[in-house]
């Protein structure tokens, strides 16, 4: 077969599937779906943190790009600084940048996970996880969603080195893991516990360090992954842990090592969005205030499968992928952008319509898109 029929015949079972992907510009509608929980990433506070930052260190700022790995030639003492700041911010001994968060757990899974070892995750982990696993030499095995009675069954069939794979805050159901029980049961199965913050950076835990921070788990939870492209509102990630773990990755993570440094740009960034994050708390507020007044209203519309949610992510299930995306279509509409989630992103039966709360969201725009999903239902 030709190469070009190959591709059509898989991008033809996607349409036929109703699965096929494209790339949208939706523009002029009220952002219900991205991720930028705080507005930090349209801040105009946020510019200007960064600018400054870089007249600050000009000294430095010479180059665009970073001109190599952080092994060869693109490492800087702002890097090193960079994260050391982020070690001490989140309650751990150091940090390591990567480029993306999920280029840190293909990293941080593949060179942890040898043979002999097993990695059991969580159903509803991201699919960075999934990827870093594969790629490593572990056997890796499923829990159902937040179940502890089925992890501790698995911890107790499984021997050798056992690493735990959870996120604090899901990113499908925005629901939280019960991360004080799952590492009460690393703890006495002698498991390794990673935890995926992406969902709780810069929203949860005092300043926006993380549940695991708010829960005094830090020297429970082995890795924590640090994303910058969600609350934090630009872009890279860190793994924190100890030294001997930054150390291990430096070696091991392929991830890290053969790739370009972020540019200094990038990093300034990051350490103003901290900056930044020090005096949000009002924001924060807001956006917990928003995510309140959304529940009070959605419930009150009736029959409605709203999952468990305290995050900004809050899902409705709309089983079906013809008929959520129908929903989703006409909530658009009326000028909302929310998206539909469906199956196999998430299990068939739990298709979903997936909002996103904002600290921007105002209650007047929240009524308008309650009222908007109720017609479209
Ligand atoms: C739970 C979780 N982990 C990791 C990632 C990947 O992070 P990044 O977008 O920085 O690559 C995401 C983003 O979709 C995520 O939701």
């Amino acid at each position: 077969m030709h190469i070009d029929e190959r591709l059509s015949a898989s991008l033809d079972k996607r349409i036929a599937e109703k699965t096929f992907r494209s790339l949208t510009l939706k523009s002029g509608l009220i952002d219900f779906s991205s991720n930028d929980y705080l507005g930090f990433a349209r801040s105009a506070e946020l510019e200007k943190l960064v600018s400054e930052l870089e007249i600050v260190n000009v000294k430095h700022s010479t180059q665009v790009g970073s001109t190599g790995s952080r092994l060869l030639s693109g490492n800087t003492a702002f890097a090193e600084e960079l994260e050391n700041f982020i070690a001490h911010y989140h309650h751990a001994e150091a940090a390591l940048l990567f480029n993306s968060g999920y280029n840190a757990n293909l990293g941080l899974f593949s060179a942890l996970g040898r043979k002999g070892d097993t990695i059991i995750y969580d159903e509803l982990i991201h699919a960075s996880v999934h990827d870093g696993m594969r790629l490593s030499k572990a056997e890796y095995k499923p829990f159902a969603h937040n179940n502890t009675v089925q992890l501790e069954q698995l911890l107790k069939e499984t021997t050798g080195q056992v690493f735990v794979a959870v996120e604090s805050v899901y990113s499908m159901d925005g629901d939280f893991a019960p991360l004080k029980e799952i590492a009460a049961l690393c703890k006495k199965y002698k498991a390794s516990l990673i935890v995926d913050e992406a969902h709780a950076t810069g929203i949860f835990g005092e300043k926006g360090k993380g549940l695991v921070t708010e829960l005094g788990l830090e020297k429970d939870v082995f890795a924590r992954l640090i994303t910058y492209g969600k609350a934090m509102g630009c872009h890279g990630a860190a793994v924190v842990g100890s030294t001997l773990l930054k150390n291990y990755l430096t070696n091991f993570a392929r991830s890290f090592i053969y790739t370009t440094a972020a540019p200094l740009h990038n990093l300034y960034a990051i350490k103003s969005a901290y900056d930044l994050l020090e005096k949000s708390g009002n924001r924060i507020d807001s956006l917990n205030s928003i995510i309140r007044f959304f529940r009070s209203r959605i419930k009150t519309i009736g029959e409605i499968n709203l999952h468990e949610s305290s995050s900004p992510v809050q899902s409705i299930i709309i089983p079906g992928n013809e008929k959520v995306r129908k929903a989703a279509a006409q909530i658009q509409e009326k000028g909302f952008d929310v998206r539909p989630l469906v199956s196999p992103t998430v299990p068939a039966g739990q298709e979903r319509i997936r909002i996103c709360l904002h600290a921007f969201n105002t209650e007047k725009e929240v009524d308008d898109l309650v009222s908007a999903i109720q017609t479209s239902l």
